[in-house]
């Protein structure tokens, strides 16, 4: 199968409740030859809009990030754990929320063929729900960051902090954690570039 194929199929998922809202299936983009995968949590309110990955205020920055790393979006691929909006509905007003394990794992039928089509040689896990999907269940993300770990899906595979939980944690005296997140994406794409290399020679 082909990444266009697996996407055509995602796009018309119904296997979790959070199809039932959702405006857009949020598959991912950028480039499926990168050696360097980004995982998310998953869309907010503008990535249901628009069916693209970070492209609100926590893609922004994420923007930023790359940008700052070196990179840019068109570089890497990005995608995320839940290819749907996970929303609190109940007040009438909707309020992101992390999926549950049970949406996480649904999707999983999506992901995880979709990272073995692309085959990256790393994978950046954005923000914990990520990590603790593909690298361990008991991930912490703030004492575990910035770390490699084995990974099923790469060759190796780190974690970053959310840009939305930056956003949250910054301050006029304080980056939120900005910097660690330039750094982690800067050593995830040499790590990246580094395997591609030995594997080229071979
Ligand atoms: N946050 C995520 O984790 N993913 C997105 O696509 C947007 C915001």
């Amino acid at each position: 199968m082909i990444l266009d194929e697996l996407r055509s199929k995602a796009l018309v998922c119904t296997a979790c409740s959070l199809s039932e809202r959702r405006t857009n299936v949020v598959f991912g983009e950028g480039d499926p030859r990168s050696p360097l995968v980004l995982v998310g949590e998953g869309p907010g309110d503008n990535e249901d809009k628009t069916g693209r990955p970070f492209v609100g205020r926590a893609g922004q920055l994420l923007d930023k990030a790359l940008v700052e790393a070196g990179l840019s979006r068109e570089m890497v691929y990005i995608c995320n754990t839940v290819k749907c909006r996970a929303a609190d509905w109940s007040t009438g007003k909707p309020q992101n929320r992390p999926p549950t394990d049970e949406e996480t794992l649904a999707c999983r039928q999506w992901l995880i063929p979709q990272l073995g089509l692309i085959a990256p040689k790393v994978i950046l896990c954005v923000g914990a729900p990520s990590a603790k999907n593909l690298i361990k269940k008991n991930f912490l993300i703030t004492k575990e960051r910035g770390l490699y770990f084995p990974c099923e899906y790469a060759k190796t595979a780190m974690a970053a902090l959310h840009p939305s939980y930056i956003l949250r944690q910054q301050r006029p005296d304080s980056d939120g954690g900005f910097g660690l997140l330039v750094q982690d994406i800067e050593r995830a794409w040499q790590a990246a570039q580094k395997l591609a290399e030995k594997d080229a020679q071979h």
